[in-house]
């Protein structure tokens, strides 16, 4: 069966094999209630010539999609895993075994990393994975060992929040890892040293600028900035080089001066919050991949190369929105693969189209919308909230796409969403007989009114919602940043 599948495409990605981009990655995350197939995700990497990915688990389709390309992987044990692969090597093992070893064949999958766990350490957890952290990191990395498997390595995405520089006038200098959770990082850079694995940080100057409505945008958006921070001989013109510094400095005062540290995520949502939309977006994706094709690195670490995963490949329709309702547009692709704005990937600023994914399959060209003859509207809230939670109407709220909508566009939003995501099944616009089916698009502008994708997602949502990556950014950089602009 396998075999099969490696020869198809082996021959497929002969033909497509022609990309031509640099060291950039994607975060591959799945959490939507409709997910195009694997292979045609795999195409889409393939045809933008990313050459690394990162998966949130390690889904058997994703792999076998996978197999037989160029693509290093970054294959993910979710922290709901964590405190059984804990508690003894045995367990290790046979994760090792299923997830890594089988898929190593020769031409198959070239896995370079396994994260264990997704921020455990975030402060949301409360402590619940930690201990597991290390002791899983520890026996992942053994059993890759016993497995022949030591080049590839076990690593931990940990968020920025880990750590922070104190004083008033913080500078990346006097950085250091957060007092609360610092034995346990000390630790995992410990084992990390010890593997040669990479440090993997997620930074999100997106959230700092969702956290304070002052933050300078021009310091996220590697626009320069006006008001830059000075740290002795370094200047620094971004946040992500600030964070990353913070990082590499708190790394040195730990004894790990060389360890070398990837960007596990970094990107900028499109809609849901008034910073998120697709020209702020371009600008941050723009500026962060010419930096880091630059060979520029950090003020603390020049002339290196930035190894960066862009968050993310696609919105996904099924996360959790407790950080904000941006959380479901983070893709530089839509729900459907279809490319939301130019970037160049190569980092040379060219204007470039993105490649979208082939052959994608619609349902029928059609929407649900509110009854325009309907008169009797005091079911009509009640069917709007029904609508909006079972379905995505995270583009309706304040700073979103769909905010300029009245209350009719609003209500045919909500039941055209719900509509989408029941597979236009003919229950799924009813609405108290308010709702109608209509072939003409009810879309305004940029308020798209979605047609879904003909794929359904399979089972296993239910229980990645629950351990969902919610990236959060300590308060360092919000006061930071009040501090810059009284500088
Ligand atoms: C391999 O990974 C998959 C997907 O994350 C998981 O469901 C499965 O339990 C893992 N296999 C083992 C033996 O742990
Ligand atoms: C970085 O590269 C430039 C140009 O090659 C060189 O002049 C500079 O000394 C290098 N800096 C460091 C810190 O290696
Ligand atoms: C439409 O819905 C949004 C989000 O619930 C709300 O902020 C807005 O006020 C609504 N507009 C009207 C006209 O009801």
């Amino acid at each position: 069966m396998r075999a099969t599948r490696l020869l198809f495409f082996s021959f497929v990605f002969m033909v497509v094999a022609a990309s031509e981009g640099e060291a950039v990655g994607v975060n591959w995350g799945r959490l939507a209630t409709h997910r195009l197939p694997p292979k045609k995700v795999v195409r889409m990497l393939v045809d933008n010539g990313f050459d690394k990915v990162k998966l949130f688990d390690a889904d058997p389709d994703a792999l076998a999609a996978l197999a037989g390309t160029d693509v290093e992987v970054m294959v993910g044990i979710p922290n709901y895993m964590l405190e059984q692969l804990s508690k003894g090597h045995s367990r290790a093992a046979d994760w090792v075994d299923e997830n890594v070893t089988s898929w190593m064949y020769t031409d198959g999958v070239r896995i370079k990393y396994v994260a264990v766990g997704n921020e455990p350490l975030l402060h949301t957890y409360a402590g619940k994975y930690a201990r597991a952290t290390v002791r899983a990191l520890k026996s992942i990395q053994k059993a890759l060992t016993d497995a022949g498997k030591s080049h590839v390595k076990a690593v931990v995405p940990l968020n920025a929040g880990i750590y922070d520089s104190p004083g008033p006038h913080p500078v990346p200098s006097a950085g250091d890892f957060r007092p609360d959770t610092r034995d346990l990082v000390l630790e995992i850079a410990d084992l990390l040293a010890e593997s040669g694995a990479p440090f993997v940080v997620n930074i999100h100057p997106f959230l700092s600028a969702h956290a304070d409505a002052h933050f300078p945008l021009d310091f996220a958006l590697f626009a320069g900035a006006k008001n830059p921070i000075k740290d002795g001989e370094s200047i620094y013109t971004n946040v992500l080089d600030a964070s990353l510094d913070t990082l590499i400095w708190s790394l040195r005062k730990a004894g790990h001066a060389g360890m070398p540290v990837v960007v596990g995520e970094t990107g900028w949502p499109t809609d849901g919050d008034k910073n998120a939309n697709k020209k702020l977006a371009k600008a941050f994706n723009q500026g962060l991949l010419r930096h880091a094709v630059s060979g520029a690195g950090t003020p603390a670490r020049r002339n290196s190369s930035l190894e960066v995963f862009l968050f993310s490949l696609f919105d996904e329709d099924a996360k959790s929105v407790d950080p904000g309702s941006f959380e479901r547009h983070w893709g530089i692709f839509a729900y459907d693969g279809r490319a939301k704005y130019e970037l160049d990937l190569s980092g040379r600023g060219e204007e470039k189209e993105l490649a979208s994914a082939k052959g994608v399959d619609y349902l029928q060209s059609r929407w649900c919308i509110l009854d325009p003859e309907a008169e009797d509207l005091t079911d009509l809230p009640a069917s709007i909230d029904y609508a909006c939670t079972y379905s995505d109407c995270t583009a309706l709220g304040y700073g979103s796409s769909c905010n300029h909508l009245d209350l009719h566009g609003n209500a045919s939003y909500a039941f055209n969403m719900y509509y989408q995501v029941k597979n236009q099944e003919s229950g799924g616009c009813i609405f108290s007989d308010l709702g109608v089916i209509t072939e003409e698009d009810p879309s305004d502008g940029e308020c798209r009114f979605p047609v879904m994708i003909a794929y359904t997602s399979g089972e296993g949502t239910r229980r990645e919602m629950l351990d969902l990556a919610v990236p959060v950014v300590g308060g360092l950089w919000t006061l930071l940043f009040l501090l810059m602009r009284v500088m």
